[in-house]
């Protein structure tokens, strides 16, 4: 330890994070599987693929390349965390899906299930559309933040009650791009010129 570098960061590609809960080979392994699930969950039906962006951009990327299965992909985006690590405005969509779902097949993906407020509030708005179906697809299932009682059909990995980043999740438009997902480190939350 020298005095001018107290506390070396434990990651040194990713100095902005705490620590790596999801390593990238782990997310395209688990993504593989999650093909699998899905391709014997809708047989050869045709699916109509909601993304909910920014978050689920990589993770809807990567999946649809792994679904056999005749695909239309359409997207909604709402508005949630903004610059913030906290949950606290009702979602709204700010841009609605062009696609007609009645009659589809349709699934939803997200990047993360944290309160349930988002999965919640566009389930309640697809089934108003007639869907066939509607089933739910997440890449991380975020334990012990629920406020609404929700679960997803599909899920990649249960984490903690952390804020995490990479591989789509992002810090007020930050780090979307990490290959991994990990915890942010609390010295990056809220810095001044993000406010
Ligand atoms: P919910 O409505 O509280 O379930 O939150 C879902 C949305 O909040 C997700 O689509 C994410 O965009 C965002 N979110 C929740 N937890 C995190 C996190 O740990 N990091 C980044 N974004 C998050
Ligand atoms: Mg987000």
């Amino acid at each position: 330890m020298s005095p001018e570098n107290p506390t070396p960061s434990p990651l040194p590609e990713y100095p902005d994070l705490e620590e790596i809960l999801v390593t990238g080979e782990q997310i395209a392994k688990r993504i593989r599987e999650i093909g699998t699930e899905i391709a014997d969950a809708y047989e050869d039906e045709e699916i109509t693929v909601i993304s909910i962006i920014n978050g689920a951009l990589l993770f809807t990327a990567d999946l649809i390349r792994q679904i056999d299965n005749p695909v239309r992909v359409d997207c909604i985006r709402v508005s949630s965390y903004r610059n913030s690590t906290k949950s606290e405005k009702e979602p709204e969509i700010l841009y609605n899906i062009n696609l007609d779902l009645e009659n589809r097949h349709v699934l939803l993906i997200d990047d993360i299930l944290d309160t349930g407020k988002t999965l919640f509030m566009l389930t309640e708005a697809i089934q108003r559309m007639g869907p066939k179906s509607l089933r739910t697809c997440v890449l991380l299932n975020k334990i012990g933040r629920r406020e609404i009682s929700i679960d997803a059909d599909f899920v990649g990995f249960d984490i903690p009650d952390r804020f995490v980043v990479g591989y789509g999740l992002d810090f007020a438009e930050r780090y979307r791009n990490l290959p991994c997902i990990g915890v942010l480190h609390p010295s990056r939350q809220n810095p001044m010129e993000w406010a």
